[in-house]
């Protein structure tokens, strides 16, 4: 009975639903004159700035991870959304550049987790990055087939490695979080209020111009009072943020490179997803890495000529998203639950289920 009722949701055409089909629609395209574009800095009944605790994060901390001062930054936020914060492009010029390189060269790399090892050998996933650099290299003309490993990425796991069948991290299924990224997150979250966030489970979506991610709540994580940080790098998107009923209309706005997206509060387990990929302003074609300008103890590197080539290429048509996540609270762990016999069915059931989950979250609203 639950099940149906379930099944219903899933399948009818509540609110957000509607407006999810309406601007994923190719033809005709949507208006998108409802779309919030945080970029252009309006302030209004709706859009208000956000108050961020600058003294909190020192400028020369903020420079070691690409960010500009905290001060500097514009957020803002949404009403009837508290806990929602929006930083429009906080990196200096010449550090998104790293991110782009790390969520493309470094993050797919063993130990972490990507779509591709659900049916693929680990030695044949070991190296993404090179294995697809000399195919790469031309671009490509008009809409073909993706041939490279790095093309058919759409999803890499850091951290505690999200399980989509279940939908849990575990503790047994866990790998180092990098370091850099921790680092970044944390100064984000601080200059957000939340001091002690702790960076330990990271969703990457590698996105193409068609792609589009489903309607969802990320509720996997244990402790919902530490916040939910979203940095966009490429091509733009139209994010939906709705309410906590599928049947509340969401808003629309847009996400660009460079943006960071705060969900904490009442605003973080909210419905939202990504219905289209829109063509980015001129600023992500001009991007490029800075000269070696960071100060002592900088985490952000310089990227090699050869390197750039081959990122901007990419997000030349593509959209990086990282998630980063608390999943646990301080003093908390996973809770021991031996399996139950009534257990194993519901388990072997979600399994049925487990081809689409793990080959890509993308396709659960077409
Ligand atoms: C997610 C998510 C949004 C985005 O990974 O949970 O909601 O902008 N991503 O890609
Ligand atoms: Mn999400």
């Amino acid at each position: 009975m639950a099940k149906m009722a379930a099944s219903v949701v899933e399948t009818g055409e509540d609110a957000f639903r509607k407006i999810f089909k309406l601007y994923k629609r190719r033809s005709p395209p949507p208006d998108f004159n409802d779309v919030i574009d945080f970029s252009k800095c309006v302030t209004n009944d709706k859009i208000f700035p956000a108050k961020l605790d600058s003294a909190a994060v020192h400028d020369s901390d903020a420079a070691k991870v690409g960010l500009h001062p905290v001060q500097d930054w514009k957020a803002f936020t949404l009403q009837g959304y508290p806990g929602f914060i929006f930083i429009t492009n906080p990196f200096s010029r010449g550090s998104q550049p790293f991110w782009v390189r790390q969520c493309l060269k470094t993050y797919p790399q063993k130990p972490n987790v990507c779509n591709l090892d659900m049916h693929m050998s680990p030695t044949d996933t070991q190296d993404i990055w090179t294995k697809s650099v000399p195919n790469l290299s031309c671009p490509s003309v008009g809409k073909r087939e993706p041939r490279t490993l790095l093309e058919r990425l759409r999803w890499v796991t850091l951290g505690y490695h999200y399980n989509w069948n279940s939908k849990t991290y575990s503790a047994n299924h866990y790998t180092p979080f990098p370091s850099e990224l921790h680092l970044l997150s944390s100064q984000i979250a601080t200059a957000c209020g939340f001091t002690g966030f702790n960076a330990e489970a990271g969703i990457l979506n590698y996105y193409r111009s068609d792609s589009s991610l489903g309607i969802h709540v990320d509720e996997s994580e244990l402790d919902h009072s530490r916040p939910l940080l979203s940095f966009s790098f490429g091509q733009s998107a139209i994010f939906l943020l709705g309410g906590t009923h599928r049947q509340d209309p969401p808003t629309a706005m847009y996400m660009h490179s460079g943006d960071v997206m705060i969900m904490s509060g009442q605003s973080r387990l909210l419905y939202h997803a990504v219905p289209r990929i829109v063509p980015a302003n001129q600023e992500v074609a001009a991007l490029e890495p800075g000269q070696c300008s960071w100060e002592g103890g900088a985490v952000v590197e310089q990227v090699s000529e050869e390197d750039w080539t081959v990122c901007s290429r990419y997000i030349h048509s593509s959209r990086i998203n990282m998630t980063v996540r608390q999943v646990l609270g301080q003093g908390q762990s996973f809770p021991e639950i031996p399996p139950l016999p009534g257990h194993i069915e519901e388990h072997q059931e979600d399994n049925t289920k487990r081809k689409r989950y793990s080959d890509s979250p993308y396709t659960e609203e077409t």
